[in-house]
């Protein structure tokens, strides 16, 4: 062959190639568009169903045909159906079915992941009838008051707290759902089959998407906000910037989806708290890789409750281990070591200066009555409820999740303003009040509080609020303080 015959040859051989990788792509292209359907397998008792509902509802369908199940043969009937004996059953062309799919439901084919969800925190979020936010959403913000109350639920409960913590969903005698606790997808709802909680909470219908699910807005529908601003946090971490920076590099639609293998440029919320690394399967217990619980008013460690019932649990080491074994797939030990001593270093500031004091002076309180036993009727209830609640939360989920805004300036900045500035000035004018006007009790109470007050202030860490700072302390403050003035003198 001549060299112009060779070069003719290869030309068009790369040619065919390039047309025969076009059409290739092409098809694929169109696969997403229409061949889905043409693949889609639709068992006979569900034939009916997508038939109308694609006429009714045809995004629904569309959605369910998108999704993982329209290909293995889950149709409408797998998850929809009822038992004999079933409460929620109806008859709806022909066929007894449920509007609520329960984990239950889920179970038939997921045992694993319902069974790691129902011994999760997740599933028992429902349970928040007796706690003091509760008092919230019944009494003060919302009423049960005749022609208020929706069937004896309080709205400002129906819409707010139990779309993110989950309703005891109550059956109608028609069989469908009481419109006081339905739609819900809480993430601990309770079930008319008893089981806890809901799929849907993350794996929004039809599609069960896990790109979805891996999303940090997914999280972010409930873990957001004054009290828990989980959300916030991440996006201004930088694993938040380098998730938005190469979020298209994270390939969030592949099965598996470990951690340093499919993907490598940053973690989100799944990442650390369920998906897969190597040596570690997705787990549907969130709390399988958090040492502490950062909630109440003096974090403890996530296992101490279970432990003083007797009870049998992960302990916080092997949960903490869990957690870093995700860290070290892009950290060195070192590196994650250190974060962990700057975190806990700043649970125990909070729970020492702040949350420990707080609480005791606020039980001193209230158990002696210098508090009335009403919930949210004293200034100094709702100054305690900010301190530990809103932003003794914020400094601590800062902490944990590499927020610094969140730690200092809605964190641990005003958690001291509201001490100092609020608690302690409060607290000084209900005792005194008490010592005034109050009865023997009272008096000696107010008495014990205050100085029980004065002990807290004179601890070194308090000392600079009643003038008494060290000589040492003051002169390493005015000599750095001097060296900070000095940047600004030009010479
Ligand atoms: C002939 C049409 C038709 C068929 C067949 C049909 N549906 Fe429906 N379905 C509807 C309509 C219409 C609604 C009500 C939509 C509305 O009110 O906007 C509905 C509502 C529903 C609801 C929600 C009810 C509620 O209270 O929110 C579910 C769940 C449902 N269908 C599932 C199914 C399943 C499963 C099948 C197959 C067994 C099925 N449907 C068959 C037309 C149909
Ligand atoms: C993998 C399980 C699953 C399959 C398969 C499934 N559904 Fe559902 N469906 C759900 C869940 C979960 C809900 C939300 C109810 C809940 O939170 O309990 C729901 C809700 C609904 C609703 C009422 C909610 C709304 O948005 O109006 C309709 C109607 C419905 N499904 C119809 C269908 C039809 C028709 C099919 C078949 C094409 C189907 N479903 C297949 C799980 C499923
Ligand atoms: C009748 C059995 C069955 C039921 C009931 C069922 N699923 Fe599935 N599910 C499957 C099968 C099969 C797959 C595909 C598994 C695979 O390919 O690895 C699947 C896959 C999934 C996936 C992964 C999807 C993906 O794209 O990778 C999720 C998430 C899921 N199911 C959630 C649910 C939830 C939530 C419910 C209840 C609302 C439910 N399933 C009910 C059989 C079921
Ligand atoms: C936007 C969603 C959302 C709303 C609305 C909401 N919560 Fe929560 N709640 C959460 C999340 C998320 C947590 C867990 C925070 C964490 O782990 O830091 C939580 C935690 C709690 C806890 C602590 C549980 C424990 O085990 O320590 C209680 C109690 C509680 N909420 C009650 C309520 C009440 C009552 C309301 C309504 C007045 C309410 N919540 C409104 C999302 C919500
Ligand atoms: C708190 C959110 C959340 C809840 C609630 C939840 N899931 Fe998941 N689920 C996820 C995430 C995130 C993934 C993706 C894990 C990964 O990265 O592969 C997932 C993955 C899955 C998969 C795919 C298999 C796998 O291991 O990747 C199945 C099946 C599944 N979930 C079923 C369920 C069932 C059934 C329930 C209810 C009992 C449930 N999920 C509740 C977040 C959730
Ligand atoms: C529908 C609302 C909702 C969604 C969505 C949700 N959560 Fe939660 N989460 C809660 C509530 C409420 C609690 C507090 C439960 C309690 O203690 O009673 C909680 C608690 C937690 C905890 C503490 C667990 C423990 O054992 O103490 C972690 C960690 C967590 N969620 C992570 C996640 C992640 C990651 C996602 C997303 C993949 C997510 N959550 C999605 C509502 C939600
Ligand atoms: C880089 C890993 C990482 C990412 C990304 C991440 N977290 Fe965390 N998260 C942590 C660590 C570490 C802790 C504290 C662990 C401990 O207690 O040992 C934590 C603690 C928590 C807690 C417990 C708070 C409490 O009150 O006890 C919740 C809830 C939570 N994360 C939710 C989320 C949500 C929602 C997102 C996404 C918006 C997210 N996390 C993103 C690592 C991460
Ligand atoms: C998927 C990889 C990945 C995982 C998993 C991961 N990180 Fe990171 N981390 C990063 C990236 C990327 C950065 C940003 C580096 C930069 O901008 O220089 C980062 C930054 C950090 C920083 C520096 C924050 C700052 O503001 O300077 C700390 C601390 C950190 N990670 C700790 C952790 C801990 C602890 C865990 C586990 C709980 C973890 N990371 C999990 C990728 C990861």
């Amino acid at each position: 062959m001549s060299l112009n015959t060779k070069r003719f040859v290869i030309a068009f051989l790369s040619f065919m190639f390039l047309l025969a990788l076009l059409l290739v792509g092409y098809m694929e292209g169109n696969k997403r568009v229409m061949g889905h359907k043409a693949e889609i397998k639709v068992p006979d008792d569900s034939k009916q169903c997508v038939e109308c509902h694609n006429i009714k509802t045809p995004s629904l369908i569309a959605q369910w045909e998108d999704s993982k199940h329209a290909l293995k043969g889950v149709g409408c009937m797998e998850c929809h159906s009822t038992e004999e004996g079933d409460i929620d059953a109806w008859e709806h062309h022909g066929s007894k079915i449920a509007v609520v799919v329960s984990p239950k439901d889920c179970s038939k084919c997921h045992s694993h992941e319902f069974e790691e969800f129902q011994k999760s925190h997740h599933a028992t979020a429902g349970q928040i009838l007796g706690s003091l936010d509760n008092t919230l959403a019944e009494v003060v913000e919302g009423s049960m008051a005749h022609g208020i109350a929706l069937n004896g639920q309080s709205p400002a409960a129906v819409s707010g707290c139990l779309q993110c913590h989950g309703s005891v969903v109550k059956i109608m005698d028609n069989g469908k759902p009481d419109p006081a606790t339905w739609p819900n997808t809480g993430i601990g709802r309770i079930n008319p089959d008893g089981s806890k909680g809901s799929c849907a909470a993350c794996h929004s219908r039809h599609s069960f998407s896990p790109k979805l699910a891996r999303n940090p807005e997914n999280c972010g529908k409930c873990h957001l906000g004054p009290d828990h601003p989980q959300k916030e946090i991440y996006d201004e971490s930088k694993h938040g910037v380098a998730f938005r920076a190469f979020k298209e590099y994270m390939n969030l639609d592949a099965q598996p989806w470990r951690v340093g293998i499919e993907y490598t440029a940053a973690p989100t919320c799944a990442t650390c708290h369920m998906s897969a690394t190597e040596t570690q399967a997705v787990t549907h217990d969130v709390g399988d890789r958090i040492s502490w619980t950062l909630r109440p008013p003096v974090s403890e460690k996530i296992d101490a409750k279970a432990k003083k019932l007797g009870k049998d649990v992960l302990s916080w080491e092997d949960r903490r281990e869990n957690m870093q074994d995700v860290c070290m797939k892009c950290h060195s030990s070192d590196y994650v070591e250190g974060f962990y001593t700057q975190f806990d270093a700043a649970i125990n500031l909070y729970n020492e200066k702040f949350g420990k004091p707080s609480t005791h002076l606020y039980k001193m309180m209230k158990s002696s009555k210098l508090l009335s036993d009403v919930a949210f009727d004293d200034e100094l209830e709702w100054t305690y409820f900010y301190l530990w609640h809103h932003e003794g939360r914020r400094a601590r989920h800062g902490a944990a999740m590499m927020g610094p805004d969140y730690t200092q300036w809605h964190g641990f900045y005003e958690v001291a303003e509201r001490w100092y500035m609020e608690f302690i000035p409060q607290t000084r004018e209900l005792c005194e009040e008490a010592i005034k006007h109050g009865n023997a009790s009272e008096k000696k109470a107010a008495h014990e509080v205050l100085k029980e007050l004065d002990n807290i202030l004179n601890r070194e860490e308090h000392e600079w609020f009643i003038g008494k700072m060290s000589d040492e302390e003051k002169a390493r403050r005015k000599a750095a303080s001097e060296e900070f003035k000095k940047r600004y003198v030009q010479d």
